[in-house]
């Protein structure tokens, strides 16, 4: 038996002026910004780190809508060029992608994240301030599990799944369909804190005006 590769996708990367670069570091790393501890759910991805608690030591920012912070209007206004591009590329029947949610995240020594998705959303991105040794891994079920598994998609990564690792490196940007499947494996440095920031988009303005489409939508997002 022959086995053969068929449809390989993309998400997409952008690279950042270094005033915006600048500013966002610059933003989180202040003193007075303000962060929580992430806890809650255990660590689910036991593949990428047995420490249970590796999750409790990163850090989400306590405003997770810093896009409606006047302080970092032009890092979400270069993320919202940014997916205007994929707009236009992919042709899609909206007059724009509005960021709804914009987020910091902190990972200190070994943390890591679990598998997830972000439910309620269309493009997400993850925008790296920082270099480290740690990779977004991205990954699918493979065809062949999803006749098992037919719409219920599990949230944990499989053997069999096709795996992409990303790596962190300041200045880029990643931008992929919200509902991809991704993770974040430990982040090994003592001296300095892995910095990103996440966002979620959705779709704004008259939306579905093709024939095919959802049908009339207006969207003000808030
Ligand atoms: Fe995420």
């Amino acid at each position: 038996m022959n086995s053969i590769e068929v449809c390989p996708q993309k998400i997409y990367e952008f690279w950042c002026d270094d005033s915006i670069l600048t500013l966002a570091k610059s933003l989180l790393c202040d003193p007075t910004f303000k962060w929580n501890k992430i806890t809650g759910a255990k660590n689910k991805d036991k593949d990428i780190h047995p420490d249970v608690d590796a999750r409790q030591r990163s850090s989400v920012s306590d405003d997770r809508n810093l896009q409606r912070d006047e302080r970092f209007q032009p890092v979400a206004n270069w993320m919202e060029e940014c997916l205007e591009e994929i707009r236009i590329e992919h042709n899609y029947k909206c007059e724009k992608f509005n960021i709804t949610r914009l987020w910091g995240v902190k990972a200190h020594d070994k943390s890591d994240f679990h598998g997830h998705n972000h439910p309620f959303a269309l493009l997400s991105g993850v925008f790296y301030l920082t270099d480290s040794n740690t990779k977004t891994w991205f990954s699918e079920p493979s065809i062949w599990e999803r006749v098992k598994f037919v719409n219920d998609i599990p949230l944990t990564r499989k053997p069999t799944d096709a795996v992409s690792q990303i790596s962190s490196e300041k200045g880029k940007l990643i931008v992929f369909p919200s509902f991809l499947l991704h993770s974040v494996d430990s982040h090994m440095d003592t001296k300095e804190p892995r910095y990103t920031m996440s966002f979620n988009s959705f779709p704004s303005g008259d939306v579905g005006n093709g024939v095919s489409s959802a049908a009339g939508l207006n969207i003000e997002i808030l």
